[in-house]
């Protein structure tokens, strides 16, 4: 288990990762649904499979999974899936590509996913592919590369991916690339560090990442740090915790995290903390969400922060589970790319 561990800056001040105040911050957002008076509880509903993801990732990389409760959560997330196999944020929500992700890489944190009929699931997911590779995030259809790294990371978790079409997926992601290295939404859209982390992702679990232009993106990716030493996700945007997530996953896994200065990103991330009711927000003084919270330990994992298990940049799990994972589910399952 972490405890709070410490890290000296340049000027000898100590800062520390309150792993205590977050995890009690952690287990109180997972009790929300006790509270349906609550604003918080109507303003995040739809989101809270995502947000049971985030906490029990950040619970597990601290060390502190066994502290929620396993059973009552994975009946939860069983109860949120639909006739057609997708899930829904919550009971109460509509089936989409983005919760059906997050609800099997909850159960594969629990070493669950035996417990999903994987046929049906990974049909919702595979029958959400359009002709021209591309994924839809429903069934209302809105087109988006977050859609895609979804789907490939929900079809290689279940063991899947022969059901896609991987080439016309690839061929989608590569048309999305733009003259800065980077990729955008849809093709035509501009660079922005959170879809460049889907679509890196995607072609990292395909195996493809010769369509990427490394040392192009690479320095795009590392013009992200901004003086105060978080991360922006575009230029002239604002640093932001989740940031240290979507630039650095992408650094990792294309070998360049020593591109930026990352006891400055260490030293951001630490301030973003509350230090009296615990979790971490998107800059310092704001206020504290699950969302930031979890990115924030995962940038620091990806960092090596002491005391910290270490988190796989490309399926968003840490390397222990993805470990269990490859074992069971020969890897990689598709080799379409030479
Ligand atoms: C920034 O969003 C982030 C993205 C666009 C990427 C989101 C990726 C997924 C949902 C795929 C699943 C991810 C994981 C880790 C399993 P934002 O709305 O904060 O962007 P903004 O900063 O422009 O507002
Ligand atoms: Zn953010």
């Amino acid at each position: 288990m972490a405890s709070n561990q410490e890290v000296s800056d340049d000027q000898g001040l100590r800062r520390t990762l309150l792993v205590d105040k977050h995890a009690a911050y952690i287990k109180s957002f997972s009790r929300l649904w006790e509270n349906p008076d609550k604003l918080e509880f109507v303003a995040t509903e739809h989101f809270w499979m995502s947000g049971m993801y985030w906490g029990l990732s950040a619970m597990y990389l601290t060390g502190r999974l066994d502290e929620m409760d396993k059973d009552a959560i994975v009946s939860w997330v069983l109860r949120c899936q639909h006739p057609c196999g997708g899930f829904g944020g919550s009971e109460r929500n509509d089936p989409h590509m983005l919760y059906t992700l997050s609800a099997v890489q909850i159960l594969a944190l629990y070493d669950k996913v035996d417990e999903l009929d994987a046929d049906k699931v990974a049909s919702y997911v595979a029958g959400l592919q359009q002709p021209d590779g591309s994924f839809a995030g429903d069934a209302w259809g809105e087109i988006d590369t977050r859609f895609t790294y979804c789907a490939l990371l929900c079809l290689s978790i279940l063991g899947r991916t022969s059901l896609i079409n991987m080439p016309a997926a690839l061929d989608f992601i590569a048309r999305c690339k733009n003259f800065d290295g980077g990729f955008g939404c849809t093709p035509g859209n501009e660079s922005h560090a959170g879809q460049v982390f889907t679509c890196i992702g995607a072609l990292s679990l395909a195996d493809a990442l010769h369509l990427v232009d490394r040392d192009l993106f690479c320095w795009w990716l590392c013009e992200r740090q901004t003086k105060t030493g978080g991360l922006n996700g575009r230029p002239e945007k604002l640093q932001d915790v989740c940031y240290s997530w979507w630039c650095l996953s992408c650094l990792s896994i294309l070998g360049r995290l020593h591109w930026i200065d990352r006891d400055a990103l260490t030293r951001f991330i630490l301030d973003c903390q509350d230090e009296e009711d615990g979790g971490i927000s998107d800059r310092p003084d704001d206020m504290a969400d699950i969302y930031h919270t979890f990115f924030g330990i995962a940038g620091l994992s990806l960092m090596g922060y002491p005391g910290l298990a270490p988190i796989d940049p490309t399926w968003a799990l840490p390397v222990e589970v993805v470990e269990r994972i490859k074992k069971r589910t020969p890897w990689p399952g598709h080799r379409l790319c030479s």
